[in-house]
């Protein structure tokens, strides 16, 4: 058992390859974790149906609570977190750290030696996980987002070596 961060006890997440048919239930999640800054409907079900990606999804009793996609590309060694989200009520409980290692294993599959994401600079949680999970900062991209967050709209570049 696992505590929330209401300290109510929840059962052990379940890990798994996601697909198209969990699209419902990645949209609900994208939405309460990111809010205004959610991608909508059309933007989940490309990242889901397109060739080049691997979605794992986070369950407990049966529920999705959390997701991560990664990206990959023909001929590189580079793959790329595209979006993690972990319900608000399951955040806090090391659900996002258990995603960012199963990333890692799904790259390292691919062979890719490298990861790269991007991430609001003001988005502290985030940042956290990433720095805690092995991410170093590359870089400060300006005006990378199209609505700000918390002001900013740069993003930070972080990248993980698989090495
Ligand atoms: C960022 C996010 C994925 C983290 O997932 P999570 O399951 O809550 O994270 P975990 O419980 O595994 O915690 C991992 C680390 O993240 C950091 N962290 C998590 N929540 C945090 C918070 N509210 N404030 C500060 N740091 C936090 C901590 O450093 C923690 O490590 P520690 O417990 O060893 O100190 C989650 O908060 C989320 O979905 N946020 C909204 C969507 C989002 O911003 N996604 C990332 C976009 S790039």
């Amino acid at each position: 058992m696992m505590k929330t961060t209401r300290m109510m006890m929840i059962s052990e997440p379940m890990i798994r390859r996601g697909n198209l048919g969990d699209l419902e239930g990645i949209e609900k999640v994208e939405n309460r974790a990111f809010g205004e800054h959610a991608y909508d409907h059309q933007a989940l079900q490309y990242m889901l149906a397109i060739a080049n990606s691997v979605t794992t999804v986070a369950t407990v009793d049966g529920t999705i609570v959390a997701y991560a996609t990664v990206y990959f590309r023909k001929n590189s060694s580079i793959s790329h977190l595209e979006s993690i989200a972990v319900d608000p009520d399951y955040q806090g409980t090391g659900i996002g750290k258990i995603l960012i290692r199963e990333v890692d294993r799904v790259s390292e599959e691919r062979g890719c030696s490298r990861i790269v994401l991007e991430t609001f600079e003001k988005n502290v949680s985030a940042l956290n996980l990433y720095v805690r999970s092995g991410y170093k900062v590359k870089e400060l991209v300006l005006n990378y987002y199209r609505t700000p967050y918390r002001g900013s709209r740069n993003a930070i570049r972080l990248e993980k070596s698989l090495d």
